[in-house]
């Protein structure tokens, strides 16, 4: 059986670091009532050289020196935003073309926050079928572009970044075991972008209904846990790592109980990275397996759920 095994991660951070106290400055907040509610203490934010494009191809670089893997190799370019450079072409084009690549083929995935799940799901479903061998699956987002920086209830929670893994076909062994997605566009109106290009007349920016979120969040993602281990016949027991989208603190905390899994199983980057959307997972797997936390042989159950809404998991055994 052939299974998409993750052969190398990467991640990066932009350069310019803005604490809680410095947003504090510009709009009614406090950096107590950021860490109490979310659990945010600072985001990296873009320069202007920090597109979504040039992010993702740092973080598609990394995934690709840590698996040993020249560029030439890549079959596809699965790229999941919010943020996208351009409408179109799409940002993976790019991605491609930074890399030097003239083959295979390349395309954005369009759910929110789930992107990075969404994304691995299809590519997963590529490999398995035999359609590509080797792909860069990536999460590169700039929400700094779509955030209303006068809305205190939205600006503080997000941050920008990109994570990058590396999938390989692999005979049996470790890989994705499973995946699970899940839409209501029934939901779209709880978290969403007001308008799109070519509509002057709206205003480009995020709106969140954030405690429907929240509430939507606590139970979808509490199934979607559920669902992906019984489908396996797997238990909490047997999950080493829960690698959850960073949204708030308290989210990742009720996942992680809901697990039975102890604080230090549950990978947390949402104080230094705050909500970076789709590259949220595959940063928080990038920092993880690269200071040994994850190790070969352990079981990591992904979770997330964003504007559409969206949500979904992914099990691996790395
Ligand atoms: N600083 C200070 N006060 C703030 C604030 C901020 N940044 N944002 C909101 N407030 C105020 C509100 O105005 C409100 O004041 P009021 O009681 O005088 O009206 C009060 O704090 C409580 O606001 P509320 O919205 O009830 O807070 P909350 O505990 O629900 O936390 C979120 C707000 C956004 C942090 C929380 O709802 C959340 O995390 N939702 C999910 C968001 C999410 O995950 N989104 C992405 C999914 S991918």
């Amino acid at each position: 059986m052939i299974r998409a095994r993750i052969a190398g991660v990467g991640g990066y951070l932009p350069e310019r670091l803005v604490t809680n106290d410095e947003l504090a400055r510009t709009v009614d907040t406090s950096d107590e009532w950021i860490v109490a509610r979310t659990g945010i203490r600072q985001r990296h934010l873009a320069g202007p050289h920090e597109s979504c494009a040039f992010m993702a191809t740092r973080a598609a670089e990394g995934a690709l020196r840590r698996a040993g893997v020249e560029a030439g190799e890549v079959d596809a370019i699965i790229l999941a935003t919010a943020t996208p450079d351009e409408a179109f072409p799409s940002t993976a084009v790019y991605v491609q073309a930074a890399l030097g690549l003239a083959t295979g083929f390349a395309f954005d995935v369009s759910a929110a926050c789930s992107g990075f799940i969404y994304a691995l799901a299809a590519a997963d479903a590529m490999i398995r079928v035999g359609t590509i061998r080797t792909a860069l699956v990536i999460g590169s987002e700039v929400y700094s572009r779509i955030l209303n920086w006068q809305d205190r209830t939205t600006c503080v929670l997000f941050g920008d970044g990109a994570g990058a893994v590396l999938l390989q076909a692999a005979e049996g062994g470790p890989g994705i075991i499973s995946t699970h997605l899940h839409a209501n566009g029934g939901l779209a109106g709880l978290l969403y972008v007001d308008g799109a290009v070519g509509q002057p007349e709206r205003s480009g920016q995020l709106v969140m209904k954030g405690q429907e979120v929240f509430r939507h969040a606590v139970s979808k993602l509490a199934a979607v846990v559920d669902e992906a281990l019984s489908a396996n016949g797997l238990t909490q027991a047997d999950v080493d790592w829960l690698v959850p989208h960073q949204a708030n603190r308290r989210i990742i905390d009720a996942m992680g109980r809901k697990l039975g899994l102890p604080p230090e199983r549950v990978v947390v980057t949402v104080d230094r990275h705050a909500n970076t959307s789709a590259a949220s997972i595959p940063l928080a797997l990038a920092e993880a397996v690269e200071d040994g936390r994850i190790r070969p042989g352990h079981l990591v159950l992904m979770e997330a759920l964003g504007g559409g809404l969206t949500w979904g998991s992914a099990l691996v055994r790395f």
